[in-house]
């Protein structure tokens, strides 16, 4: 399985996704601007990977202001802000920027000398990087006991290894279920404009041998009939407390349709997805990118130059329409507002354990 990203203790490697799968390549960025800048341009995408690749940002950005002189908090929210700038749905970015600033924040409250903060922020860095290798791998073993024998799954988007640290969330159950001889197919829809489907999911489950068929998005529907799909399990971006969820734009039709068709439609995603802070799906910031993207494919010229066009990265799939969330404490499943209620409460728990 190619790594996503590669920690080098004064660079960060990403792999990049751009350019896949035509090519292998990767980027070495060596400051936190050059990892915003990945984030952006989606060198580097996917929830949990953008949150991970914060993480290692804000360790350069610390490094750079001491070698600036000026290793100090303010400072330093200069640079989380700018790194959460980047894109603004993906709850996990902000997530990891925070929980290192809040480290840093913590220590200098007791006096450490800058060279030590630096050293503890890339220990929890790279635990952020190792943990979320370690919640798919739950994820996937709660999800695929969900799957019966003789799945056919339709997915959307790219939520496997290339949009985390490594397994995935959505292709991380697809994969345990594949190990438990359960997947006959996985259907990829080939996600427009970008195509993090047809590109990535489809070149990820090939790596691995698991058999996957790519249709373009507009066959979601009718391949729900035709193929007797059984199951859909995407990612997530941001959950918020009453169980609504942002995903690549495309995820609430195909939620329509699953639910037309009467198959469980599952999401697969951390805790560090979830945003205790916000009630309901109205409130999550909803990334729009350059019209380009849609009037062009890969390049070349689809719609006059001319044409508006509205270009949402994400849309957000009401609670009702989900049948299960899939998270590395279990499956949670209705009444979402109670339920998610009882695993903020968990983790807050453990947070204060230690
Ligand atoms: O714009 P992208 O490619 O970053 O969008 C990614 C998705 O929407 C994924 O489904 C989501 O981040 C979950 S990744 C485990």
């Amino acid at each position: 399985m190619v790594k996503t990203m590669e920690w080098q203790h004064d660079a960060l490697e990403i792999l990049d996704q751009t350019k896949l799968p035509v090519e292998i390549s990767f980027i070495k960025c060596t400051t936190y601007l050059r990892i915003a800048e990945a984030i952006k341009r989606l060198e580097v995408r996917g929830a949990p990977a953008i949150g991970a690749a914060a993480g290692f940002a804000m360790v350069l950005g610390w490094q750079q202001l001491m070698r600036e002189g000026r290793p100090n908090l303010q400072a330093f929210a200069a640079v989380r802000d700018e790194l959460t700038a980047a894109r603004p749905t993906a709850v996990n970015l902000a997530w990891a920027a925070n929980k290192l600033y809040a480290k840093a924040d913590e220590l200098a409250g007791q006096g450490k000398m800058p060279d030590e903060i630096a050293a503890q922020m890339e220990m929890l860095a790279i635990k952020i990087y190792d943990d979320d290798i370690a919640c798919n791998k739950k994820m996937g073993e709660y999800g695929a006991e969900l799957l019966p024998p003789h799945t056919r799954i339709l997915t959307h988007c790219n939520a496997g290894a290339l949009a985390t640290c490594g397994w995935g969330t959505a292709l991380g159950v697809i994969r345990a279920a594949h190990a438990q001889g359960k997947i006959d197919m996985v259907y990829a829809d080939e996600t427009r404009p970008l195509l993090q489907g047809a590109r990535l999911t489809v070149w990820e489950l090939m790596q691995d041998n698991i058999p996957v068929t790519v249709i373009t998005d507009n066959m979601a529907a009718w391949t729900m009939k035709q193929k007797g799909i059984n199951a859909v399990v995407t990612g997530a971006d941001r959950i918020a407390l009453n169980g609504d969820t942002a995903n690549k734009i495309g995820t609430y039709g195909v939620a329509l349709a699953a639910k037309h068709h009467g198959i469980p439609f599952y999401i697969a995603a951390p805790v560090s997805t979830f945003d205790f802070n916000i009630a309901t799906g109205a409130d999550i910031p909803i990334e729009e990118r350059s019209a380009d993207e849609v009037k062009r494919l890969q390049g070349v010229v689809t719609a006059p130059q001319d044409a508006l066009a509205f270009n949402p990265a994400f849309d957000v799939t009401p609670a009702e329409l989900i049948t299960g969330i899939i998270t590395e404490y279990g499956v949670i499943k209705p009444p979402y507002l109670e339920n998610i209620k009882k695993l903020q409460l968990k983790t807050k728990e453990e947070n204060f354990n230690g």
